[in-house]
């Protein structure tokens, strides 16, 4: 029996922080330990130019990303870890998606729709003013990124559904013209268990917000950071509401039910909201020393980042140049023989 194929792309466009990590990096690594599956990670770098034309900041993202996950235990040897970049069949694919991706479709993609919007109440006359061909097409480039490795399940927020759906769209258009089955129809699997973790004032944890907390900042940062969670005035004493509190959230992200009980517990005797950081603070910093101290040593030794990657690219472009050579075949770029 073939493993089920389980695969999510990262943007590398910022600084990975507790959302990111309890969201997506913690149940991605939990899976890649499952037997059953065949995981592909990758650096969506190709989709990072997109939204960022600083190189700089793509490059160090890039690097980040990558220290992150192997800091927190991604086991390479198990998941097939890789840039998007070093898999030159992926620009190939997307070019032969393309050729049978409606245009209409992608004109229905939410993130081409809210640009265009935003055209409008800006009063351009021009509703397609600095939309790139880059953004217009990023389903299509997604889409490529899935179907390269008939990935049965995709792992992926709300907001990317979309994106699945469409490559499913393509991918049975494709198989449809060429007359076979190319590829799996992929779906889009949205973990509702998994908690959105809010920021520091107390909206989602998002870098567009700047609201986050950075994993791996020094001791000083995160306890200043904690202690900028939005609270309320309550005195110490005074009865807490942990449902509703930022704080509490995100220490319970973290601890095991029974601490998290416990830590209710204190909220209804009326705990001190200085007390209550001060020990979120010192709970967190306890779960993310090792883990830094391995980022860190990561992060001064892109050398093996980079060793790590072209690795895991090896692996992928086996498998994608298999595919490749079939795809070219069936849409009339064989070989001459
Ligand atoms: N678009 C995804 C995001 O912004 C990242 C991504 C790129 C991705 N390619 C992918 C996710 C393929 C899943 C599968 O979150």
């Amino acid at each position: 029996m073939s493993k089920r194929r389980v695969l999510t792309g990262i943007t590398t466009t910022g600084t990975p922080h507790l959302g990111n990590y309890v969201g997506a990096i913690k149940p991605a690594i939990a899976e890649s330990q499952n037997p059953d599956v065949q995981s592909y990670y990758f650096l969506a770098d190709l989709h990072a130019l997109i939204k960022a034309q600083d190189p700089r900041r793509v490059q160090q993202s890039r690097l980040e990303i990558a220290a992150t996950w192997l800091a927190l235990g991604l086991d390479t040897d198990n998941a097939i870890f890789y840039r998007q970049s070093d898999i030159h069949e992926i620009p190939e694919l997307t070019w032969l998606l393309s050729c049978v991706c409606a245009k209409g479709l992608m004109n229905r993609a939410h993130a081409y729709k809210a640009a265009v919007a935003d055209n409008e109440t800006d009063g351009q006359s021009d509703p397609d003013r600095g939309i790139t061909m880059g953004l217009f097409g990023y389903p299509v480039l997604m889409a490529a990124d899935i179907l390269m490795f008939n990935a049965h399940k995709v792992p992926v927020g709300r907001d990317q559904i979309q994106h699945i759906e469409m490559a499913r769209d393509v991918a049975g258009r494709f198989n449809h013209i060429y007359k076979g089955d190319y590829f799996t129809l992929p779906e889009a699997i949205v973990d509702d268990k998994v908690e959105v973790l809010r920021g520091l004032d107390g909206r989602k944890m998002s870098k567009s917000y700047d609201n986050t907390i950075p994993l791996f900042v020094s001791e000083k940062k995160l306890q200043k950071l904690v202690r900028k969670i939005k609270t309320n005035s309550l005195e110490p004493g005074e009865p807490k509401d942990p449902d509703t509190c930022t704080l509490f959230q995100i220490y319970s992200a973290f601890a095991t039910e029974e601490e998290s009980l416990d830590m209710r517990r204190r909220y209804a005797e009326g705990i001190g909201w200085g007390d209550a950081k001060n020990e979120v603070f010192e709970y967190l910093n306890a779960h993310l020393r090792a883990p830094r101290e391995r980022y860190e040593a990561l992060m001064n030794d892109p050398g093996h980042i980079e060793q790590v990657l072209l690795k895991g690219a090896e692996r992928a472009r086996a498998e994608a140049n298999a595919l490749m050579e079939r795809l070219r075949v069936a849409v009339g770029l064989g070989r001459f023989q």
